[in-house]
């Protein structure tokens, strides 16, 4: 897999002006430090949508779009990465080559060869001795040893470090260990393996290498069923279909594809001489996989869990699929089931009835939606609903053929539809649907808060300030996911003269609401007076909090304990400890400020 050297992005980001790259498609004005202009990205009047030079970012206060240069082309044109990053190039004069060279060769070999690696090691797990539950568990749920080795299955023991003792540490670099997703750090950074005790799926790309694995815990008592292996530079989830590489001869065969949730349900049905399938497996259908079923199929049956997550899932994909031009077959799976569960049960007959008889996508939606269809108003909300999936389908016959379906169904006009889906349009469209993530990712504490203050002191473009947080932030005590990454981006990109190219920390966010998340906080970062005052007030708050909120826990405690009239002095002795590191704060703070 090529990819563009980590040197030319930087190069691009550092040589294109965020100003110039806009201006063609927006009309910027200066305002202050910023320039301001309409907002391509959602329907307005009054400008809200900025750049700022010093920072080379882009933030839209109306609807949350924000980015560098390059996440402005890719929205705006509607490109991939690699295309973006090519017309930067050439309009900046800087060429842009996929990287050949032999160490880049070597990462990528390595990330495959270390699954393989661990695949082999997993399989000889599950037939030794300790594999012999594992292998009973399995039979148990009715899977044949025909079925565990098609799909390779293994099992990962429950050492915590079975995988990384037995990779021979020459032979892969540190990047590919760092990187592979199969190792974690502690916290005296010694790594540790990430599956443990658990059921191994291999999942393999369409060529059939291994570039992941799916875990199912195996002990019972962890909190997650399953764990599956992290975005890696050879898994992008949002790409990935399991079972595709093995299905992909009966799936050309039939012209038609199953689609399942689970790995177990893929399994069963294999196992059954149901062979057309592939699995999502953790991961929402998105636009890409619809783009990879669309290869080989128009027709994609979807046969989620019957539950009502299954079923809200099975709506999603359905008007995804149809927005991709691919008719979705709807197979109703009983309430409490999954394939899986259903085939064990009944046999796949019942399933296979199921299959030839499938149900379309609008019934199902009304069957299947939230809103009381007694109530005009609850026809209403529905109508909305459909007018909003069906409003972006892009195919004219496929969108006149269901609008007409939806119209019938709900015993309204066409003409009333289409009114529904020209007011709805603009608000459907433009209707970002990131500022509610973004909204989520809000700071819910006062320690997140102070989180939150040290990331925009990044962005304060002030060299003293930025010194001054290199050597006293350490981002493993930040609580909040993404303003933790935001720290350790800003940490690692600071350079000799501490400053540091907010763009380039923005670029690093891969997944669309964390970037506009990132380039919100940096957008906003405003000029302080004080900025060292800030730095540490904030640095005490996040430590503070957290320890105040033990103390009125242990408190709490403390009184439950009276009341019952049981012994209370190890817990008095803790919140004395407790208060004693409040109190160290203090000195600490007086420390920093001499600083
Ligand atoms: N999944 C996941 N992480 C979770 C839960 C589910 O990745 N915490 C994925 C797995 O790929 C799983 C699928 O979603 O196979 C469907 O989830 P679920 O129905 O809960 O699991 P089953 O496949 O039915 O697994 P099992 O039969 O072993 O309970
Ligand atoms: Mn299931």
């Amino acid at each position: 897999m090529a990819r563009i050297p980590r040197q030319t992005i930087d190069h691009i980001l550092s040589m294109a002006d965020i100003v110039d790259v806009i201006s063609p498609y927006v009309e910027l004005k200066q305002r202050g430090r910023n320039f301001f202009g309409l907002c391509p990205f959602h329907p307005e009047k009054t400008p809200s949508f900025s750049a700022s030079q010093d920072k080379q970012i882009y933030y839209c206060f109306g609807c949350g779009n924000g980015g560098n240069v390059i996440s402005f082309l890719m929205e705006f044109e509607k490109i991939e990465f690699v295309e973006a990053v090519r017309k930067l190039g050439d309009q900046y004069n800087i060429q842009v080559n996929f990287d050949q060279k032999d160490d880049d060769k070597e990462f990528f070999t390595g990330l495959y060869e270390i699954h393989t690696l661990a695949l082999e090691l997993y399989r000889k797990n599950l037939k030794s001795s300790m594999g012999k539950k594992v292998v009973k568990y399995l039979h148990d749920r009715g899977m044949s040893d025909e079925t565990l080795t098609s799909f390779s299955v293994g099992y990962a023991g429950s050492d915590w470090d079975q995988l990384y003792n037995s990779v021979p540490s020459k032979k892969f670099d540190n990047e590919v260990i760092e990187k592979c997703g199969l190792f974690s750090k502690t916290e005296k950074s010694n790594y540790v393996d990430r599956f443990r005790d658990r059921i191994i799926f291999p999942i393999r790309n369409i060529a059939g290498k291994v570039i992941a694995f799916g875990g199912r815990d195996f002990s019972g008592e962890s909190d997650a069923k399953y764990l599956n292996s992290p975005e890696t530079p050879i898994y992008n989830k949002r790409r990935i279909l399991y079972g595709l590489h093995e299905s992909l001869t009966e799936i050309r065969k039939k012209k038609s594809i199953i689609l399942v949730e689970g790995y177990t349900d893929l399994l069963q049905l294999w196992q059954n001489g149901i062979k057309n399938i592939t699995a999502t497996s953790g991961t929402a259908f998105t636009k890409d996989h619809v783009n990879i079923v669309a290869k080989y199929t128009d027709t994609v049956q979807i046969a989620f869990d019957g539950d009502t997550a299954g079923r809200k899932a099975t709506v999603r994909a359905g008007y995804l699929l149809l927005q991709g031009g691919i008719t979705p077959e709807i197979v109703p799976i009983p309430k409490d089931s999954d394939p899986d569960s259903w085939l064990q049960d009944e046999g796949p007959e019942p399933f296979e009835k199921a299959v030839k008889n499938p149900v379309n996508l609008i019934p199902f939606h009304i069957d299947n939606c939230d809103h009381d269809l007694k109530k005009p108003s609850g026809r209403s909300a529905l109508a909305k609903d459909m007018a909003e999936g069906i409003s972006q389908i892009s195919d004219g016959v496929i969108q006149r053929f269901t609008l007409k379906g939806a119209a019938e169904a709900l015993d309204v006009e066409e003409e009333v539809f289409m009114q529904i889906m020209a007011k709805g349009r603009r608000s459907f469209r433009g209707a970002p649907k990131s500022p509610e993530k973004v909204k989520s990712m809000a700071p819910s504490s006062s320690s997140e808060k102070a989180q939150m203050e040290i990331v925009k002191l990044f962005a304060s473009g002030d060299p003293e300030t930025i010194g001054f947080l290199k050597i006293n932030i350490d981002p493993t005590r930040f609580t909040h996911l993404t303003l933790k990454k935001l720290a350790e981006h800003c940490l690692n990109n600071i350079d000799k003269n501490d400053t540091l190219d907010i763009s380039k920390v923005v670029e690093l966010f891969e997944e669309e609401a964390e970037r506009k998340f990132a380039a919100k906080l940096l957008f906003e970062a405003a000029p302080h007076q004080n900025y060292q005052q800030i730095a540490i007030d904030c640095i005490i708050t996040m430590e503070r909090s957290p320890l105040r909120e033990q103390i009125s826990e242990k408190r709490l405690e403390l009184k439950e304990l009276e009341k019952k009239g049981e012994d209370t002095s190890s817990a008095l002795m803790e919140v004395v400890k407790l208060q004693q590191e409040l109190k160290s704060l203090k000195s600490k703070k007086l420390a920093l400020l001499d600083s």
